[in-house]
């Protein structure tokens, strides 16, 4: 050998120890077995932090060596972010199986197109589950949310999901808040959310966009403790049974939709609600038996509707439990639907400062009105037409009247 070799050989050998003892852990400080983690960083303690990558396109196929024993590493990691990494267009089956004390996990802006069934079972500790922003990512699979146990926060905002396949949350429990805003979401189907049960709220659309115009019949079933739902804006009328099986709603909250009508038993189903916001959803017409079976009601609201008849038939059945029911800047007519009201003079009823009709009943309040003064006790009969009396008319002659004495 000549020097020149035997120097060779000695740069090769140190090269290869220095290898050996940094097997473990790369320059990014994740392990070096991990290849696909390459352009990602292990450094924050406790943290997989894969967000800007470019290159990342997958997980590693497994946390588990056969060879190395990654079990310290494994088991410190309780954050992985994939934020911003347009690469990862799938999530598969037990990715991150192995990661046994994860907490957080976000996976924000990534090209993510589909995430497998099973995706996020095993994980014990998994709290706060983040899917933001995939704008690809247009529909949730079956099963893709199955068996997380004691998560407590899903997040699946600003994806662009239309379609939720049934079960895709299949034994997962204990969610405190499951968020869907801001997905081009139009119908939920039936048992759409089957399999989720400890929710206790859901937002299902906040404004500005809602674009859900269909909620079928038992669309929520299964949500036996959910105590909040957020739905405002949504586009379609309340059909009936579209909350049921809701058993323990407290707050529907549908303000600010085009609702339109609402649905004979729209609410059946859910005895214990406390509070209902329908408040500016263009609501003009309620059926007779839109409200029953809710027996515990304390709050509704209804300002800001299309909302002309305040009748006896659809709202006294709500007496025993409300405290008020708010018809605040609605087109009510003054006319005999309002008799009962005028016999009872609630103050748990707010109505209008003044009606919008009949003719001749614009600047009257509703409050101030007599039962004589109504339109079906003012028919004159002297020529036999069923004609009116115009009680603003008579109004402003006798102010005139007087005006000129
Ligand atoms: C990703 O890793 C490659 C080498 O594998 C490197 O050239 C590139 O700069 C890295 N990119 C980022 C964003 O870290
Ligand atoms: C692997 O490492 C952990 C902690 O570093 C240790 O507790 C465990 O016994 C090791 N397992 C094996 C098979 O060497
Ligand atoms: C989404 O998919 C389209 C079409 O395949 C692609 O052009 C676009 O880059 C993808 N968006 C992201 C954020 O990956
Ligand atoms: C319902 O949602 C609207 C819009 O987010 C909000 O302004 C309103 O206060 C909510 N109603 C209740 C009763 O929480
Ligand atoms: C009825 O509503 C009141 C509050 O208004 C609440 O304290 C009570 O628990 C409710 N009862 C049932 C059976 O839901
Ligand atoms: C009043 O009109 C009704 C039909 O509108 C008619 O049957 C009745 O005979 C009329 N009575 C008088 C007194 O004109």
């Amino acid at each position: 050998m000549t020097q020149y070799q035997i120097f060779f050989f000695i740069l090769l050998t140190s090269n290869h120890i220095v290898r050996l003892q940094s097997d473990y852990r790369n320059h990014n400080n994740c392990p070096h077995l991990f290849k696909t983690l390459n352009n990602c960083t292990c450094v924050h303690p406790n943290t997989i932090d894969c967000s800007y990558s470019t290159t990342i396109s997958h997980l590693p196929r497994s946390w588990y060596s056969l060879n190395h024993n990654l079990t310290e590493f494994t088991q410190s990691i309780n954050r992985f972010d994939l934020v911003h990494t347009p690469s990862i267009t799938l999530i598969r089956t037990d990715d991150f199986q192995g990661l046994q004390n994860l907490r957080y996990l976000s996976i924000v802006n990534t090209g993510l197109i589909k995430i497998q069934p099973h995706a996020f079972r095993h994980l014990p500790y998994l709290y706060e589950l983040r899917i933001e922003g995939n704008r690809n990512l247009t529909e949730l699979n079956s099963f893709s949310f199955s068996d997380i146990e004691y998560i407590h926060r899903i997040s699946l905002i600003s994806n662009s999901i239309r379609v939720i396949n049934t079960e895709a949350f299949r034994y997962t429990h204990f969610v405190n808040i499951l968020d869907l805003s801001n997905n081009p979401l139009e119908v939920i189907h039936s048992y759409a959310f089957f399999g989720l049960k400890s929710v206790g709220t859901l937002i299902l659309c906040s404004l500005p966009i809602c674009p859900i115009k269909q909620i079928d019949a038992f669309a929520f079933f299964g949500f036996h403790t959910c105590d909040t739902i957020l739905l405002t804006g949504i586009h379609t009328s309340l059909r009936s049974l579209s909350f049921s099986h809701m058993t323990s709603i407290r707050l529907v909250n549908l303000s600010n939709g085009e609702i339109s009508r609402i649905h004979s038993h729209a609410f059946q189903g859910c005895e214990h609600i406390g509070e209902i916001d329908l408040s500016s959803s263009l609501i003009s017409n309620i059926d007779r038996n839109a409200f029953d079976e809710i027996n515990n009601i304390s709050l509704l609201n209804l300002n800001g509707n299309l909302i002309r008849l305040f009748e006896k038939s659809i709202f006294q059945r709500l007496i025993n439990s409300i405290k008020q029911i708010n018809l605040d800047n609605n087109p009510i007519q003054c006319d005999c639907t309002l008799e009962w009201y005028l016999e009872q003079r609630s103050s748990r009823f707010k109505l209008p400062d003044v009606c919008t009709g009949p003719i001749g009943y614009e600047c009257l309040s509703p409050n101030e009105l007599q039962q004589s003064q109504l339109p079906c006790y003012q028919i004159n009969i002297d020529n036999n037409q069923t004609k009116t009396k115009n009680l603003c008319e008579k109004r402003v002659k006798n102010l005139n009247w007087k005006q000129d004495v």
